[in-house]
C-alpha cells in the first residue's frame, strides 16, 4: 500500500512533496516522510501520523534544491514508528528510497545486507532498497538500479534519489503503479496519477520499466534501453475536489449519489456484459457484485456468481473459457482484484474491469473497462462508489422495462437519501452508536447490502457488526441475539415477505431489536423501528436500500466522535496482497 511522490523541477520541494503527499493521503496515513539534498547531502523530514504532522515540521523550510521524493505509509512491515517511516537511507547516506508495495524476498535480502556488515534500522522490507543500491553502485546509478530491481521479487514501485544527482530520481515498478508526469519546467512521478496536477503528459510504467526524472522531462528504459513509451494528457476532471460545505467527504459523497448514477448510467447504458458473469472484487465492490447476482441469474437469465478476489486465486481452476470476469474496483488498485483479473486472463477468462479511476491498473490489465462517472472519491468508506458499480452493472444487463426502471434509480435515490435522515434512521444511529455488537441480515439482492450496511458500521465506528444471509442466521449466529442486540433487516422484495416476517419473528423471540429498512408495509409493522424507504425493482434495490444504511452508519460514527473519513487501519486502496 502507501503512496510515493517525487518531484524535480524550480518549486519549493517540501511544499511541493508534501501537497503531493496529502492528494495521497488515502493509499495510507500512519506516517509520512520526504527526502532531499542540502549542500550535497540526502536530508529526510519524518512524522508519525498524518500528513498535517509532517507539515508542522516541513512549514517554512527553504531548502536550496527542488527536487526529492515522499511517501505516506500504510504499515505492513513494522509499526508506524519514525524508524519504519520513509524515505529510508543506503548505510553510508548516498542514497534514499521511497517504496510501494512488498518485497517477498526481503528476509534472503536483509540476510545479505548482514552478511556484508550492514544492520538496516527499521522493520521494513524497503530499507533494503536503499542498502543494496548503495552496495552495488560504481558511479552509475541505472546500472545499480537495474541490478537491484532484478534482485526484487515481489510488487514495487520505487523512488531513489542520489546525493551524487541530487537534481535527478530515478524510478522503476513491477506489478505496483507508477505514473511520470511531465510539465513545464518539471518532471515527477506518483503512484496516483490524479496527484500529478499541473502536469501536462503522464506515462504509468509497465512492469520491468524504469525512468530518470530531470526537470527538463523523462527518460524511459526497458531491459537497459531507452524506449519512448505512449503518454496521455492529463485529465484535469479527475484533480481532487473540496467538500463543499459538507461536515465530511462521506457525507458530501453520500450526496452526490443520485447524480453520479445518472451521469454512469447514461454513459454505459450501451455497452454489454456477453456471456456467464464471474463478479470479483474486495469489500464493497464485492458486495455491489453480490448484490447484483438476483439480476444477472433470475432476470436475465445469465449463469453468475460472486468471488472474493482474494479467494478466487485460491478456488479450483474450474473451466473458465467463455466467462466473463467482471472486476469490480473503485480505485482499479487494489492488488487482490488486479492479481485476480490476471490469473482470470490465465484461465482464458475474458476481463471486463468496471473502475471509477480511468487510468488505473485494472484498466490497462483487464481486456475491456468501462468506468463509473463517481468522480473522485476521497472518503475511505465507499458510497458513491458502490451505488456507481451497481448502477454500471445494471446498466449494461438490464433491457425492456428494467433498463427503463434501471433509468428511473437517480429519482428513487433522491428520496433513499430523505429516508436516510428520517427520526427513525436517526434512532437506529443512536441504538447502533451505544451498541456493543449489531447485526445486519437480508435475502438475495437484499444479502449483499446487508454485508454492505454490516461493513460501513464496522470501518468508520469499529462496532463488531455482522453481515449474514438471513436465512442464515438460525444456523449458530442467532446464539449471539440477545436482550437488545440490534438486528438491521434489509427487505426489498415482497417473494420474500413471508420468510422475512419468521427471521423478524424469530429474532424477537429471543429479545433482539429489529431495524427495518424496507419499503414494506407489513414488515415495517412487525419490527421494532422502521426505515422506511422507497420502493424500486426488487432486482435494483441494491442502489436504493444501502443509502439510509450509510447515512446510519456515518451519523452513528459522529455520535462516537470518529474520524469518519480516515478511520483507523484502513487505507482507501489496498495495493498490498
Ligand atoms: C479497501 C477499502 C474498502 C474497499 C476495498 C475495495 O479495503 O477499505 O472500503 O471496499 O478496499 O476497494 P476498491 O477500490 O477495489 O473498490
Amino acid at each position: 500500500m502507501c503512496g510515493i511522490i517525487g518531484y524535480t523541477g524550480k518549486k519549493n520541494i517540501t511544499d511541493e512533496l508534501v501537497a503531493g503527499l496529502e492528494k495521497l493521503e488515502y493509499r495510507g496515513y500512519d506516517s509520512a516522510g520526504i527526502a532531499y539534498c542540502e549542500r550535497g547531502k540526502l536530508v529526510t523530514v519524518k512524522a508519525v501520523g498524518r500528513i498535517s504532522e509532517l507539515k508542522k515540521l516541513t512549514d517554512g523550510l527553504r531548502p536550496d534544491s527542488s527536487c526529492g521524493i515522499g511517501h505516506t505509509r500504510w504499515a505492513t512491515h513494522g509499526k508506524p514508528t519514525l524508524a519504519n517511516c520513509h524515505p529510508h537511507l543506503s548505510y553510508g547516506g548516498k542514497f534514499a528510497i521511497v517504496h510501494n508495495g512488498i518485497i517477498e524476498n526481503c528476509r534472503q535480502l536483509r540476510l545479505l545486507c548482514e552478511s556484508r556488515g550492514i544492520s538496516p534500522i527499521s522493520d521494513t522490507d524497503s530499507e533494503l532498497i536503499a542498502h543494496l543500491l548503495e552496495m552495488y553502485f560504481e558511479g552509475d546509478l541505472r546500472k545499480a538500479a537495474d541490478k537491484v530491481a532484478g534482485m526484487l521479487e515481489g510488487s514495487f514501485a520505487v523512488g531513489i534519489l542520489c546525493s551524487c544527482r541530487p537534481n535527478e530520481i530515478y524510478a522503476f515498478a513491477s506489478r505496483s503503479p507508477l505514473a511520470i508526469g511531465e510539465g513545464r519546467n518539471f518532471c515527477a512521478l506518483a503512484s496516483d496519477g490524479n496527484a500529478l496536477s499541473g502536469a501536462e503528459t503522464l506515462v504509468f510504467l509497465k512492469d520491468g520499466e524504469s525512468a530518470l526524472l530531470r526537470p527538463s522531462g523523462a527518460e524511459y528504459y526497458r531491459k537497459g534501453k531507452r524506449i519512448n513509451p505512449q503518454s496521455a494528457p492529463f485529465s484535469a476532471a479527475s484533480a481532487l475536489s473540496g467538500k463543499d460545505g459538507y461536515a465530511h467527504y462521506m457525507l458530501k459523497e453520500t450526496y452526490e449519489q443520485p447524480e453520479a448514477a445518472a451521469r454512469t448510467i447514461a454513459a454505459l447504458s450501451g455497452i454489454k456484459l456477453r456471456g456467464a458473469l464471474s463478479f470479483i472484487g474486495c469489500g464493497s465492490s464485492y458486495h455491489a457484485g453480490l448484490s447484483m447476482l438476483p439480476l444477472a441469474c433470475h432476470a436475465c437469465s445469465r449463469p453468475a456468481q460472486a468471488q472474493l478476489a482474494g479467494e478466487f486465486l485460491c478456488s479450483e481452476r474450474v473451466k473458465s473459457r467463455g466467462t466473463t470476469a467482471v472486476l469490480l474496483s473503485q480505485s482499479g488498485e487494489t492488488a487482490d482484484t488486479v492479481a485476480a483479473a490476471l490469473e482470470a486472463e490465465r484461465r482464458a477468462c475474458r476481463t471486463f474491469a468496471i473502475v471509477n479511476v480511468a487510468s488505473s491498473t485494472l484498466t490497462r490489465v483487464c481486456g475491456a473497462h468501462a468506468v463509473t462517472r463517481a468522480g473522485p472519491e476521497i472518503a475511505v468508506a465507499t458510497t458513491k462508489g458502490f451505488t456507481s458499480q451497481v448502477v454500471a452493472v445494471a446498466a449494461m444487463l438490464a433491457r425492456g422495462t428494467l433498463a427503463e426502471s434501471t433509468e428511473r434509480l437517480p429519482f428513487i435515490m433522491e428520496k433513499a437519501l430523505e429516508a436516510g435522515v428520517s427520526d427513525e434512521a436517526e434512532e437506529a444511529s443512536r441504538l447502533l452508536a451505544i451498541s456493543p455488537n449489531a447485526f445486519f441480515i437480508g435475502r438475495k439482492a437484499d444479502y449483499g447490502v446487508a454485508l454492505e450496511g454490516a461493513l460501513k458500521l464496522k470501518e468508520i465506528t469499529y462496532i463488531p457488526a455482522l453481515g449474514l444471509s438471513a436465512g442464515e442466521l438460525k444456523h449458530g449466529s442467532i446464539s449471539l441475539i440477545g436482550e437488545g442486540t440490534p438486528v438491521v433487516v434489509v427487505h426489498t422484495d415482497p417473494r420474500l415477505r413471508e420468510k422475512t416476517l419468521l427471521t423478524v419473528a424469530s429474532v424477537r423471540a429471543r429479545g433482539g431489536f429489529v431495524i427495518a429498512v424496507t419499503d414494506d408495509r407489513d414488515v415495517c409493522a412487525a419490527c421494532d423501528l422502521a426505515v422506511r424507504i422507497p420502493s424500486s425493482d426488487p432486482f435494483l434495490s441494491p442502489a436504493v436500500s444501502v443509502i439510509p444504511l450509510q447515512l446510519i452508519a456515518y451519523r452513528a460514527a459522529v455520535l462516537l466522535g470518529r474520524d469518519v473519513d480516515k478511520p483507523r487501519n484502513l487505507a482507501k486502496s489496498v495495493t498490498v496482497e
